[in-house]
């Protein structure tokens, strides 16, 4: 079977040193088109906040679902599976892998225009990661964690003071999306926002200019 690990691609993230730039890797995700089973109406019954998840790790197609049901693009000119006033979409979301089948643990960005991460940093930081998340014992024991911040520039610009607010609404329906997905895939799923945005900016490679807004958690239960 082909890898999904593309070594060949370098990553355009601004963030990458020259240094280690060999290092780091575009993973371009599986299609997202395993069909679902549960209708809609069974996920919105049955989805529910989950905190305690097994060791048994995630397939990549799942994960793919997963931040697919997120940010995904579902329309020309990159509308996406989650509403964003005007369109702006100032949500950026980086997945931590923890415990993903044929996905290297560490830190990576999203690009929902290419459905595909790129590696930001190597390693476990679990446990860091859940201590600038106020220690939850959820955060260390999930399998995969998609982390949203906020990028306001733009879209201050466009709304003023209110532009806060939105960007929290529109977190809010992105949160939605990775729960019903998860739900419906049988896997166990939260949103936390109980987050130190200031650790976690120290803990992870983060652009200054960004926000740490909420972060959702997945594993098998
Ligand atoms: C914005 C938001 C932030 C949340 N943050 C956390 C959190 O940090 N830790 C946690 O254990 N639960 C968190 N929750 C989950 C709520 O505790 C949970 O939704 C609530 O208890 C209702 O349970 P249910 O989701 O199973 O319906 C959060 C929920 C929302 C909507």
């Amino acid at each position: 079977m082909k890898s999904p690990l593309d070594p060949t691609i370098a990553s355009q993230h601004p963030l990458l040193r020259p240094s280690r730039s060999k290092d780091l890797q575009r993973i371009v995700l599986p299609e997202p088109a395993c069909p679902s089973s549960t209708p809609l109406a069974d996920c919105l019954r049955l989805r529910r906040s989950c905190r305690d998840y097994s060791e048994a790790p995630l397939k990549l197609e799942e994960v793919s679902r997963l931040i697919w049901a997120a940010q995904g693009i579902t329309a020309p000119g990159g509308l996406r599976t989650a509403p964003s006033p005007g369109a702006i979409y100032p949500i950026r979301s980086y997945f931590a892998a923890f415990r993903v089948e044929g996905l290297p643990t560490g830190f990576y960005s999203y690009d929902p225009d290419t459905h595909s991460l790129s590696l930001l940093a190597k390693g476990d930081r679990q446990r860091r990661l859940a201590k600038a998340a106020g220690d939850q014992q959820c955060v260390s024991d999930c399998a995969a964690a998609l982390l949203l911040t906020a990028w306001y520039k733009r879209i201050q610009r466009e709304f003023g003071d209110p532009a806060f607010t939105l960007t929290a609404m529109e977190a809010g329906h992105i949160g939605q999306n990775w729960l019903l997905q998860a739900t419906a895939l049988g896997l166990g799923a939260i949103g936390a926002g109980k987050l130190d945005p200031a650790a976690l900016k120290l803990l992870l490679p983060i652009p200054q200019d960004e926000e740490p807004l909420y972060m959702l958690l997945a594993g098998r239960r």
